[in-house]
Parts: C-alpha cells; sequence; structure tokens
C-alpha cells in the first residue's frame, strides 16, 4: 500500500476533515431489504488488498473523531469495488447515520484488513459448512464468490437463518448471482448449495440452523451426509448467542477451533452488531 493512496488529514468531506491514515471512498450503490437491513458498495482504493471472508472498519466523515467500526467486506477480493452488508440500528452510533447514505457519499476505512474467516485458518477439507445468521452472511458473500475457495473444497454448502424472508433476499440474490457469473459461476455450479431458513415467518425451510442440524432436518433437506470433523470445516458468523450454541454443537461433533497462526476444523466470527 502506498501512503499517497491514504488521507493526509487535509481533504474535507462536509464539514469535518478526514481523519489522517484512512481511505475516503465514494458511495457508489446502496439497496436497502429491510427496515433492518441494507447493502451498500463503496470505490475500492488500488492499492488495498484482502483475503475473501476478513474485515475492515469503517465509518462516516460526520465529526472530529468518527466513529469506526468492523464490517466484513462481503464483495470478493476480485472485485473492483468494495460491497457491505449493514444492519440498522435506531440510535445506533454509526449506522444510525450510515442506513442514510446515498450514492456520491463518502464513506472512510482504516486501510488493515483482518479476520478468522479465511481460508488460511483452516486445515485442508473437503465439504466448506458457512453457517450465518442476520448479517454474518457478509463474509460468506465474499468467501463463496471467490474461485479459491472451490480450488480448497470440494463442496461449499452456506446456511443463512433470519426472522423473516424478506431478509434472506441479499443472500438469496448472491448466490443466485454467483451461479450465473462469468469468474466464478463455472466454479460454484453444482458445488455451491445454499440453505436459507427463517424463524418468525412461514417460508421452505423453518427454525434456527442449531436446531435443523440437531434434529438432521438440514441433511436430510440437502440430501448430504452429516457434520463429519475428517473431511468437513466450518465457519460461523453471527449473533453471539448463535455462535455460542454452534459452538456447543460442533465442538462436540469433534471439530477444533482454527485461527491464522494455527489452523483448526472450525473457525468462528461474531457479526457486527450495531
Ligand atoms: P430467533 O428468531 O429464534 O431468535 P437476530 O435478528 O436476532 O440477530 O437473529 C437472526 C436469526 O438468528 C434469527 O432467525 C434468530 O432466531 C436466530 N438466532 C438467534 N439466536 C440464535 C441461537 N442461539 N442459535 C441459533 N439461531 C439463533
Amino acid at each position: 500500500m502506498t501512503d499517497a493512496a491514504l488521507a493526509e488529514g487535509s481533504d474535507t468531506a462536509g464539514s469535518f476533515p478526514i481523519p489522517s491514515g484512512v481511505f475516503a471512498e465514494t458511495v457508489t450503490e446502496v439497496q436497502h431489504y429491510t427496515d433492518r437491513l441494507f447493502r451498500f458498495r463503496i470505490t475500492r482504493p488500488q492499492s488495498f488488498r484482502f483475503r475473501s471472508g476478513e474485515f475492515v472498519m469503517i465509518g462516516l466523515p460526520n465529526s472530529a473523531k468518527p466513529v469506526m467500526r468492523a464490517y466484513s467486506v462481503a464483495s470478493p477480493s476480485w472485485d473492483e469495488e468494495l460491497e457491505f452488508f449493514s444492519i440498522k440500528v435506531a440510535g445506533g452510533p454509526l449506522t444510525e447515520h450510515l442506513q442514510k447514505i446515498k450514492v456520491g457519499d463518502t464513506v472512510i476505512m482504516r486501510p488493515k484488513p483482518t479476520g478468522t474467516l479465511v481460508n488460511d485458518a483452516l486445515i485442508p477439507g473437503k465439504r466448506l459448512f458457512c453457517f450465518s445468521t442476520g448479517t454474518g452472511f457478509a463474509p460468506f458473500a465474499s468467501l463463496i464468490r471467490d474461485p479459491e475457495t472451490y480450488e480448497k473444497f470440494e463442496q461449499v454448502i452456506v446456511t443463512h437463518t433470519c426472522r423473516q424472508h424478506d431478509e434472506l433476499k441479499y443472500s438469496a440474490d448472491t448466490v443466485a448471482n454467483t451461479l450465473q457469473d462469468p469468474l466464478v459461476g463455472e466454479f460454484a455450479s453444482g458445488r455451491l448449495l445454499y440453505f436459507p431458513s427463517t424463524t418468525r415467518e412461514e417460508t421452505q425451510h423453518m427454525g434456527r440452523i442449531t436446531t435443523l442440524i440437531q434434529t438432521g432436518a438440514f441433511y436430510e433437506a440437502l440430501k448430504i451426509a452429516p457434520l463429519d470433523p475428517a473431511i468437513d470445516r466450518i465457519m460461523v458468523c453471527g449473533s453471539m448467542a448463535f455462535m455460542k450454541d454452534i459452538r456447543t454443537i460442533v465442538d462436540e461433533l469433534g471439530f477444533t477451533e482454527g485461527s491464522n497462526a494455527e489452523p483448526g476444523t472450525y473457525v468462528v466470527e461474531r457479526a457486527f452488531v450495531g
């Protein structure tokens, strides 16, 4: 990365200066799904590199000391823009304002990506299971669009559980677009499986993913063999309560948690919540 690409504290957006050492990027697209969820895209700094599944700190130049929050990059590493999937929290220090952004606005971003939901933190396996709730789908939107994921795994199974049907639209659209994509579609076709479920509105699959794993309904619906630590690898992203419960399940099945320093058979990351 070149320092020249980073703000030096002199540019301004609105009435506040861009803090030094952050990128100032332009919003290129905003799509609202529900009164709780939206996605947006920003320009990508030329020097910015990340591994699919990592997160960055982003904020708005709306105060002298802007609030910065962790956001998983939802776009794949080959994409020329950056995409994010966000919750809207009334009174949330960042999302209260972020949910109002429009094309042409400025979003600031710290230059260093990080995170554990990366292929490098898992030892090689055959099937990759990505379990998510709410905005926890974001890192998987990146990983399922990365050809490297299909080089490392024969099958990629991604689940997304939300309260209501409309909250699944982002993941449903992303999976459909991935399968049609000229670059990744060929890799993903026949190997990417998607399992959406809802807990508070009737859809094809009802219930928490944790429950559906335990009852076996999840495996039956996809016609796949149950989780097996010998061949399967797991990534988890969602609320704290969800992560705690799924950890208990996979620990009991014999999976071991990995990190960048010491790869294992599963990795977890808390989704950004407000
Ligand atoms: P539920 O409606 O039964 O709470 P939220 O919008 O609150 O972040 O929740 C997103 C989804 O995650 C909801 O469908 C919710 O189900 C589910 N969820 C919440 N807690 C857990 C948990 N401990 N284990 C599995 N799923 C959970």
